[in-house]
C-alpha cells in the first residue's frame, strides 16, 4: 500500500480498497481521544492551514477541531474576500499556496472552482486536502460517511445504498468513486436536471459500479440499507457565495425522506445519513427516529479528519 505521508487527498477516484480500510483502522485507533474530549500531543509540532474560498461550518471546523484534538496548531482564512485572492489583486492559487506552504505543514482547501485543490497541489510542497471543490468532489466527507456506515453496520460490503439529491453535488461524485471499491449496489434518485451526467455514468460503468437510477425515493427505499441524502434546493456551488433570494421553494416528495416514509417503507435497520446543511428534504422530526445517524456522522467527521491529518503528516503509518 502507498504511504499516506506527504500525500494529497484530492479525490476518492484514486483510492484503493485497502487504503480505505487502513484509514478506517487509524480513525478507530484515534477515536477514543475525541470520545473522551481530550487533546493529545501527536501533532504538537505541526500546523494546519485552512484556505476556505466558500462558506463552511463542518468541514473547516472539523479539520480545526481534529488538529486541536491532536495537539497541533491552526491558522488560515475562512473568507477569501479578506485576502489578496478576494480583492483587487485576485491573487492566483499558485501565488497563494506558495505563501501558505511557509505558514504550516498541511493545507485544507475549499474552493468554488472545480480542480482548485489539484492546482494548489501542483505548486505546494506540503499536502493539500480537498475540502470540497465546486461541483467536483468532497473526499473527506465521504470517508466520514463510509466510516459511519462501518461503525453502525459492522460492514460496508453487501449493503444496498440509496443516494437522493442533486447528483451534480461533490459528495455524490466522491461517493460513487468510493463505492467502486466495495460490493455495494446503489440507486440514485434526483431531479432530471440534476442527474448524473452521461460522461460520469460511463466512467462508473468502466469501474464496474453496480448502479441504477430511479425517479422517486418510494421506488428504492424498501431495499436500502444506507440512505444518503443531499438537498435538491441548494446554492450554486460554482459561486464563492450564493445568498438566498426570496422563496426558494420546497423539496418535491420524490426527493424527501419523511418520518412516515421511513416508518412505512424503509427497512427497520436501515441508516439515514445527511452531511448537512439541510433544507426540508429531511424534516427535523426524523432526527429522533431510529434511522437517523447524521449526528453520529458529524462526530465521525472530527475523527476522520484526525486520521487523515495524522496520516498525511506522517505521525501514523
Ligand atoms: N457537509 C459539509 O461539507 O458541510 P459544510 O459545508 O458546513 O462544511
Amino acid at each position: 500500500m502507498r504511504s499516506f505521508a506527504g500525500r494529497d487527498i484530492l479525490s476518492l477516484k484514486d483510492f484503493e480498497r485497502n487504503e480505505f480500510f487502513h484509514i478506517f483502522d487509524v480513525a478507530a485507533e484515534l477515536e477514543p481521544i475525541a470520545v473522551q474530549r481530550r487533546n493529545s500531543d501527536l501533532l504538537k509540532e505541526k500546523t494546519l492551514v485552512t484556505a476556505f474560498y466558500q462558506p463552511s461550518t463542518r468541514t473547516r471546523l472539523a479539520h480545526e477541531a481534529a488538529m486541536h484534538r491532536l495537539g497541533g496548531h491552526v491558522t488560515g482564512f475562512a473568507d477569501a474576500k479578506m485576502t489578496r485572492a478576494g480583492d483587487f489583486y485576485q491573487e492566483s492559487i499558485k501565488d497563494t499556496v506558495k505563501m501558505l506552504e511557509f505558514y504550516g505543514d498541511v493545507i485544507v482547501m475549499r474552493h468554488f472552482q472545480q480542480g482548485a485543490p489539484h492546482e494548489a497541489a501542483k505548486w505546494a510542497s506540503i499536502p493539500i486536502i480537498n475540502g470540497g471543490d465546486g461541483w467536483g468532489e468532497h473526499p473527506t466527507q465521504i470517508l466520514t460517511d463510509l466510516y459511519t456506515v462501518l461503525k453502525e453496520k459492522g460492514t460496508i460490503d453487501g449493503l444496498k445504498w440509496l443516494a437522493v439529491g442533486d447528483m451534480r453535488m461533490r459528495t455524490m461524485h466522491s461517493l460513487a468513486y468510493a463505492l467502486t471499491q466495495f460490493d455495494c449496489p446503489i440507486t440514485f434518485v434526483s431531479p432530471p436536471e440534476m442527474s448524473l451526467t452521461e460522461e460520469f455514468k460511463a466512467e462508473l460503468r468502466q469501474y464496474s459500479l453496480d448502479f441504477r437510477e430511479a425517479e422517486h425515493v418510494e421506488q428504492a427505499i424498501a431495499d436500502a440499507d444506507v440512505i444518503l441524502v443531499e438537498p435538491v434546493v441548494q446554492p450554486d456551488y460554482t459561486k464563492s457565495r450564493d445568498e438566498r433570494k426570496g422563496d426558494v421553494g420546497l423539496t418535491p416528495a420524490n426527493y424527501k425522506i419523511t418520518r412516515e416514509l421511513l416508518a412505512t417503507k424503509a427497512k427497520s435497520d436501515a441508516i439515514l445519513l445527511h452531511s448537512l446543511p439541510r433544507m426540508d428534504e429531511v424534516p427535523t422530526d426524523v432526527d429522533i427516529t431510529r434511522w437517523s445517524r447524521y449526528w453520529q456522522e458529524a462526530f465521525n467527521g472530527v475523527v476522520m479528519r484526525m486520521a487523515l491529518l495524522a496520516l498525511v503528516l506522517g505521525a501514523m503509518e
